[in-house]
């Protein structure tokens, strides 16, 4: 097959990985016939520096067209001022809402080979297999009002927290869906003792589920989840919750993974072009040293494959490598290794 896809690399340790992930994937071209063809275009940080915008509408409309989007990384310190108008996010932000993607997966599995990576029990972590479906288009990040504003002379800052039902109802369709060709559990997390949009979420979650009888669904407090994430992650399959949980969450869920260099994301929409990520920042303080752990960013690259391109049999070529790789100790300094990020991509391509 023939497929366009637009590379974002973006900030940071950004390039460092997209690369890695681009070699893997013209590996994958060569090797199974098709011809992958990559524009690139600036996001974040680097492209307020060339154009005052994170994100240039031409960038958005070159997405649009393309058949995928591999994104590296945004932001760093040089951009940080709390005050600054234009900010590196605006870029992924504005990226996410353009292109409708709603459903942002990110799929949590512990290597067995890896359990000494984390600080956490090797039992606890044992069989973690787990997907967490974070609503990525709503909530905090885009409700309005947003801002500031003085009242009776104090000054105030407000985020909104917003959800329609719609906005609930198809993440829970994503959610129960992939639950079914799973363990056939959903966790539902949420605030709903305190949050009006939490009572709403719960209530539309629930109908949801009365489609999907064969599927479990389980209500549970964000404050409780965050803490059964760590004491039992096993007891997860599917967890479904909105944006700014969902973001919380699976950098806690990196923990059990060993490093945040190991989690890949897919982010969704009803039609049109997925975006792929890592979950991991632009990781400043090690960016331009080639230490940076690729396999996020590969792994997002087999989601690319699996849910955009519909080439199933390659994105399991992709993570078999991935995981023969660990198998055969391949280690990148935040796996305690010391292999360099294009040492890391070498060892993955010759077991593909
Ligand atoms: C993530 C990131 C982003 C988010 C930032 C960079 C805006 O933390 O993808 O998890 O909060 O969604
Ligand atoms: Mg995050």
């Amino acid at each position: 097959m023939k497929a366009h896809i637009v590379v974002l690399s973006g900030d940071g340790i950004g390039p460092e990985v997209t690369d890695a992930a681009v070699k893997v994937l013209d590996h994958i071209a060569q090797k199974f016939g098709h011809t992958f063809t990559f524009e690139y275009h600036l996001i974040g940080g680097c492209a307020i520096d060339a154009y005052g915008t994170a994100l240039k509408d031409e960038t958005l409309e070159a997405c649009k067209r393309s058949d995928a989007v591999l994104l590296g990384a945004v932001g760093g310190p040089k951009w940080d001022d709390p005050l600054a108008t234009v900010r590196p996010e605006q870029g992924l932000l504005k990226l996410r809402k353009g292109l409708g993607l709603f459903a942002n997966l990110r799929p949590v599995k512990v290597y067995q080979q890896l359990v000494d990576a984390s600080p956490l029990k090797p039992e606890v972590l044992t069989g973690v297999d787990m997907i967490v479906v974070r609503e990525l288009t709503g909530g905090l990040y885009f409700g309005e009002p947003k801002g500031r504003k003085e009242l009776e002379g104090h000054l105030h800052a407000i985020d909104t927290m917003d959800y329609a039902e719609y906005e609930i109802e198809r993440i829970a369709e994503v959610a129960f869906k992939l639950a079914k060709q799973r363990k056939k559990k959903v966790t539902s997390v949420d605030k709903a003792n305190v949050l009006e949009t939490s009572r709403l979420w719960r209530q539309v979650v629930t109908n949801v589920a009365k489609r999907y009888p064969e599927v479990t669904l389980e209500h549970m407090l964000v404050d409780t989840a965050s803490m059964r994430l760590i004491t039992s992650p096993t007891s997860f399959d599917v967890m479904v919750t909105e944006n700014t949980f969902g973001d919380i969450l699976t950098d806690e869920a990196s923990v059990l993974a060993g490093s945040m260099g190991m989690l890949p994301s897919a982010s969704l929409g009803t039609s049109g072009p997925g975006l792929y990520e890592p979950i991991h920042g632009s990781a400043p303080d090690i960016a331009g040293k080639g230490i940076a752990n690729p396999l996020g960013t590969i792994l997002s690259a087999a989601l690319l494959l699996r849910y955009s391109l519909k080439l199933e049999r390659e994105a399991i070529a992709v993570e078999t490598a991935v995981a023969q790789a660990i198998a055969d100790g391949c280690r990148t300094k935040d796996l305690g290794g010391a292999m360099t990020t294009q040492e890391m991509s070498k060892e993955v391509i010759v077991r593909l």
